[in-house]
């Protein structure tokens, strides 16, 4: 498939979305801003790391990728987790975070960036979670085949701590889980939990898409031109939650605030979709969120480009 930007454009018009016509609207983080997310990005680091996804109730997580240290600092403990649920090889951990006030849920990523980009097919699944929504297909059922467990201990683990808030992080694969994860816990009482997605591929139609955006509290990023939010395409029916936290700030360079633009709208050219069409070529760029985000990916995950 070679469509190019011109015509990925043509199709967003089509599709009646409005497309910016400046970064007008684009604004910068604040330093405290900035410190949240590069706390939240360790979360969704150390579900990389297999001692965190197979690791015991009350145990403290850990990264031995060193790349995890404000968590390790806040004495967090696991208090559920999972790895290798069927074919969707959904892993991850539900964590008890008392120095943050948190409760966390933190899905790992893991498939194949490879075959993404040369899968051809996302198909999707309605969703009665909004009129016309529809996800897709294998992000929704890896959420679905851990959501009942998951959800009973979250809802556990809340009703010990009532003043904790919700986060739900994951990293690739793991975002786009996260992001799903997110919408259906908010619609089941708990409106106000927060998801940070780090290289979220799209996972909504435009109608799920807005819902997420409605139900507001996300805070998505993308990074340069890392490939995988660029997939599904535009072209599929595939859109993305807003707003997009655009780092600009090359492979391995600590992130400051102004190397994070805020950008609005489920289609936005003016950072990660406007970079050209998904590329190996960038794939440097998926791995660097804040940090080596994925550091800890244990040899045989089907990750590695
Ligand atoms: C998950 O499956 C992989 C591949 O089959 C295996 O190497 C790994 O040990 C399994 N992990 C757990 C926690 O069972
Ligand atoms: C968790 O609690 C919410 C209400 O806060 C409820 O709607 C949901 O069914 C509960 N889920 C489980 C698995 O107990
Ligand atoms: C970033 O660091 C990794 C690992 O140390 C290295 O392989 C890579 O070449 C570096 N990339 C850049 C752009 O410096």
């Amino acid at each position: 498939m070679h469509l190019t930007i011109p015509i990925l454009l043509s199709v967003a018009m089509a599709l009646g979305y409005a497309v910016p016509a400046s970064s007008l609207q684009a604004r910068d983080i604040l330093a405290n801003e900035l410190s949240q997310f590069k706390f939240w990005a360790q979360y969704a680091a150390a579900a990389y790391c297999e001692e965190n996804y197979i690791g015991q109730t009350g145990s403290k997580l850990t990264c031995w990728a060193e790349n995890c240290p404000l968590v390790e600092s806040a004495d967090a403990t696991i208090v559920y987790d999972f790895s290798n649920i069927t074919i969707t090889d959904t892993s991850g951990f539900v964590a008890l975070d008392k120095t943050t006030k948190a409760v966390i849920l933190s899905f790992r990523g893991s498939y194949s960036v490879r075959n993404w980009i040369s899968d051809v097919t996302f198909p999707h699944i309605a969703l009665n979670l909004c009129d016309g929504c529809f996800a897709e297909l294998g992000f929704w059922s890896s959420w679905e085949v851990v959501r009942n467990p998951v959800s009973a201990v979250i809802n556990e683990t809340l009703s010990m701590y009532p003043d904790f808030e919700l986060v739900v992080v994951g990293h690739s694969l793991g975002a786009a889980v996260a992001t799903l994860a997110a919408t259906d816990l908010r619609s089941k009482g708990h409106t106000s939990a927060a998801l940070y997605a780090f290289a979220a591929p799209r996972v909504a139609n435009p109608a799920l898409a807005q819902h997420i955006t409605m139900q507001g509290n996300n805070y998505r990023f993308t990074h340069t031109s890392d490939p995988v939010p660029k997939l599904p395409l535009l072209s599929m029916g595939y859109v993305h939650v807003s707003p997009e936290y655009y780092i600009t700030s090359p492979n391995n360079a600590t992130v400051s605030v102004e190397d994070v633009e805020v950008l609005k709208g489920e289609v936005n050219f003016e950072g990660n979709t406007g970079t050209g069409l998904p590329s190996l070529e960038d794939v440097s760029d998926h791995h660097w969120y804040f940090e080596r985000t994925d550091g800890c990916i244990a040899p045989g995950l089907p990750f590695r480009a």
